[in-house]
């Protein structure tokens, strides 16, 4: 997918409060936001922000209190099945092989068995998971579920993917790993992605745009705009810019954060 600039995903005013015994504590307040097609857009906030609850709201399995979801131009609010969504711990089917995990996505998503299958084998060859192919997910390393688990996503063919930090279970060098894996597998293939994540070297990375969310209830504090090439260097985060930009939104977490006042 080329970006065009044409907005995929729009939210609109979006507010959430739970029920707290009978107090009703905010978590989202009128969150506004877009993802443009061919995007990579990352929100990054503080844990108990509300961005998994933002994530439930866009994939329709809760409604907002107030506020809009609009994917492709269509109100969608309350509406499942319109995203793919990739959990922090990967959701693999134990019972099934690796290449049958991605297959019956292939087959759930409408492609005939016999010919999902021989999909599933290449994507897992493109992906270096060819030799894990017949294996079941648990002698997986977590690096491994999760690029499973991210080649399904990626193969709902839905227009929007949504990852719920889906790095930050993994040890720090895998992490970094996984991060140039999925540029290189999205600058090939690129899809529009709204991206959650507390690294700011990790939404710097990966971004071509960030919204800063404060702490809850979540409001905006700021939309950055990544400045850096594409493809991505490798060792981008030694440019200045960089440099400076990280500490301008851990100036933003910190003020925004009204847990640390
Ligand atoms: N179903 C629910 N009922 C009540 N409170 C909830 C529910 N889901 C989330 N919350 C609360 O909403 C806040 C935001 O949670 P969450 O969206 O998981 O944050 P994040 O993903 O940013 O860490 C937390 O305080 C959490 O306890
Ligand atoms: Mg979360």
């Amino acid at each position: 997918m080329k970006p065009t600039g044409k907005v995929l995903l729009d939210l609109i005013g979006i507010s959430k409060s739970y029920l707290r015994g009978k107090v009703s504590v905010p978590v989202l307040d009128n969150i506004s936001l877009h993802v443009r097609e061919g995007e990579f857009v990352t929100l990054i906030g503080p844990s108990g922000s509300g961005k998994s609850t933002l994530f439930r709201l866009i994939g329709g399995v809760e409604r907002p209190d107030s506020g809009h979801v609009i994917i492709d131009g269509t109100e969608v609010t309350g509406k499942r099945g319109l995203i793919s969504y990739m959990p922090q711990q990967a959701a693999l089917f134990p019972w099934l092989s690796v290449a049958d995990n991605i297959s019956s996505t292939l087959v759930t998503a409408g492609t005939a068995k016999k010919e999902a299958k021989e999909q599933a084998l290449k994507w897992l060859h493109r992906i270096h998971l060819g030799g894990v192919a017949n294996e079941y997910p648990h002698v997986l390393s977590g690096g491994m579920q999760q690029r499973v688990s991210f080649l399904r996503a990626l193969l709902m063919r839905r227009d929007v993917m949504c990852l719920d930090e889906p790095f930050a279970a993994l040890d720090a060098l895998t992490r970094a790993d996984m991060q140039r894996w999925l540029l290189e597998l999205w600058e090939t293939d690129r899809r529009s992605v709204l991206f959650v994540t507390h690294s700011i070297e990790e939404a710097l990375m990966l971004s071509d745009r960030i919204y800063v969310l404060s702490s809850a209830p979540a409001t905006i504090l700021r939309e950055i705009v990544v400045p850096f090439d594409r493809p991505r260097r490798a060792d981008v985060w030694t440019e200045p810019a960089f440099v400076e930009l990280k500490r301008e939104v851990l100036n933003l977490l910190e003020k925004g954060d009204t847990t640390l006042v």
